[in-house]
C-alpha cells in the first residue's frame, strides 16, 4: 500500500520523531504524506485560579466554582489529548484536592507541572500522573518565566528524574531551546523536553521572532535526533500557532492561557476545538 494511502487510513497514527529526524538527517524535508495532527495538553490552572479568587477559603464547597475537573471533561470530549496541571508550592491556583479528582476521573493522561522540591515529589510518587514535568518555580513569579537550567541543577535533578522513573512516570523537563540544555536533559535520562516557547511568543520584531524560531527548530531537532519526544509551551495562542508549526518533531502542545481566555467568550469546548483544528495537519 502507497505510504500516503496508509496514512490517509490511519490519521492518527503516531508520529515517530526518530523516524522523522532520520529523514531530516537524510534530506527529506517534504512528506506530506506522514502529515498529522499535534497533539493538545489543555492546561487548567487558570480554571482554579478563577475558583480561588472567590473560594480560596473553601474550595471544597459546593459553591466553589468552576470546577477544573468539568473543565477537564470538556476539554477530552472536544479532542484534548491530555490535562495538564501545576501544583505549585503556595497552592496559588491548583490544590492538592484539584489533583486528586483529576487523576481519578480523567479519561486521557494527566501531565502534573511540578517544581523539583521534596514536598511536591513525595506528593507525586503517590499521584501516579502518567507524565511529570519539571519546572523552575520562583514564588514571585506571575507564570512559569523561564525553562529549568538542567546545566546548574544537573546534581538535584539526576535523583528526581530517577525517582520518577522508576515509579512508571514519564519524565519532562521544560528548557529553554539551547543545545546544551537538550543534552543535559537526554544525559539526564529524561523521556521528554517541553521547549518554552516564550521568547518566540513574545517577540516584538520579525527579525526576533525568526531568531527564536531557528532557536526552537535546532533544538527540536536535536532533541530528536537524541531520541527525546518533543513537546512545546508556553504563551502559545491562536495567532502565532502558525509559527509553532514551522517547528519541527513536534508531538505535543501544552496551552494554558490563551484557550481558557477563549472560553470565556464561546465555552471552553469551542475554544478547545478550535485550536485543534488550527494543529490539524502539522508538517512534522
Ligand atoms: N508549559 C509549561 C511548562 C508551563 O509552565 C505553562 C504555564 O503554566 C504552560 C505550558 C502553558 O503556558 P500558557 O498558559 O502560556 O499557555
Amino acid at each position: 500500500m502507497a505510504a500516503q494511502v496508509w496514512v490517509a487510513r490511519f490519521p492518527d497514527f503516531p508520529f515517530r520523531p526518530l523516524a522523522l529526524s532520520r529523514l531530516h538527517s537524510a534530506g527529506v524535508h517534504s512528506y506530506w504524506c506522514l502529515m498529522g495532527t499535534l497533539r493538545l495538553g489543555v492546561n487548567l490552572d487558570h480554571v482554579a485560579t478563577l475558583r480561588q479568587a472567590r473560594y480560596a477559603a473553601m474550595p471544597a464547597s459546593k459553591n466553589a466554582e468552576p470546577d477544573p475537573l468539568v473543565a477537564a471533561s470538556l476539554c477530552e470530549r472536544a479532542g484534548a489529548s491530555g490535562i495538564t496541571a501545576h501544583l505549585r508550592a503556595d497552592r496559588r491556583h491548583m490544590q492538592d484536592r484539584d489533583l486528586e479528582r483529576l487523576r481519578a476521573n480523567i479519561m486521557t493522561k494527566l501531565n502534573l507541572e511540578m517544581g523539583n522540591t521534596p514536598e511536591i515529589i513525595d506528593f507525586a510518587l503517590l499521584l501516579q500522573p502518567d507524565e511529570v514535568c519539571l519546572v523552575p518555580e520562583q514564588r514571585e513569579e506571575i507564570t512559569t518565566e523561564g525553562g529549568l537550567d538542567l546545566l546548574r541543577h544537573e546534581r538535584e535533578l539526576r535523583p528526581t528524574v530517577k525517582r520518577l522513573n522508576a515509579a512508571g512516570i514519564r519524565v519532562s523537563l521544560f528548557i529553554d531551546p539551547a543545545p546544551d540544555q537538550v543534552e543535559m536533559a537526554k544525559q539526564l535520562e529524561a523521556d521528554i523536553v517541553e521547549l518554552h516557547t516564550g521568547a518566540l511568543a513574545n517577540a516584538f520584531t520579525e527579525k526576533v521572532e525568526q531568531q527564536e524560531l531557528e532557536r526552537l527548530r535546532a533544538a527540536a531537532i536535536g532533541a530528536a535526533n537524541f531520541g527525546l519526544q518533543v513537546n512545546a509551551g508556553h504563551g502559545i495562542n491562536y495567532r502565532n500557532i502558525s509559527l509553532i508549526r514551522q517547528i519541527p518533531h513536534l508531538v505535543e502542545l501544552n496551552i494554558g492561557h490563551s484557550i481558557i481566555s477563549r472560553a470565556i467568550f464561546v465555552g471552553i469546548e469551542t475554544a478547545v476545538s478550535e485550536m485543534l483544528a488550527l494543529m490539524k495537519n502539522y508538517p512534522g
